[in-house]
């Protein structure tokens, strides 16, 4: 189990075992990958970030990302492999996430991007991410270079 404070100061606790906080929850994070680069989504409010969201309501988690990856990149998700799930603390709610790694077959030009602009492709997350203004705050805690350093051992 890793532990640490979020960019609000919020308490993260992020662990790759199976479901560890809940078999059921409520939101989803894809880091997906296409050709040989990453594809990220940006926010209109939040800046550059890996996609994701709610699971609705009759969704499976796994459905919830495959959508949620459509939705922001108009990303075809190929493969999904489940990385680990972590759980934020925050002042009001909690928030429990499933983390995924998404292998992206297809990119196709969407209508719309919902809350955000669409697609973003990177060869590199850069090492300074967290200062950075033009990231999401969701990019900017341990969350992302923990499941980044699982990814590239497991996957690829
Ligand atoms: P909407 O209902 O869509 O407006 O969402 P919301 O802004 O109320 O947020 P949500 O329920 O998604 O999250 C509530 C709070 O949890 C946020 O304000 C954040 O502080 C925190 N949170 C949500 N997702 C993450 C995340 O991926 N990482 C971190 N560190 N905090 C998160």
């Amino acid at each position: 189990m890793n532990r640490f404070k979020d960019f609000y100061n919020n308490t993260v606790q992020l662990s790759f075992l199976d479901h560890p906080f809940s078999r059921e929850p409520k939101h989803v994070w894809v880091i997906c990958r296409y050709k040989d680069k990453w594809l990220l989504t940006a926010h209109k409010e939040r800046g550059i970030e890996f996609p994701g969201g709610k699971v609705e309501p009759g969704e499976t988690a796994e459905q919830a990302a495959v959508r949620e990856v459509m939705e922001e990149t108009g990303g075809s998700v190929g493969t999904l492999h489940y990385v680990g799930q972590y759980k934020v603390d925050g002042r009001n709610d909690t928030v429990i996430k499933n983390v995924y790694f998404a292998i992206i077959h297809k990119l196709t030009e969407q209508e719309t991007y919902y809350e955000t602009k669409g697609p973003v492709l990177l060869s590199v997350i850069p090492k300074n991410v967290r200062k950075r203004k033009g990231y999401s705050f969701i990019m900017k805690d341990d969350v992302l270079h923990t499941c980044m350093r699982r990814i590239k051992s497991i996957f690829l």
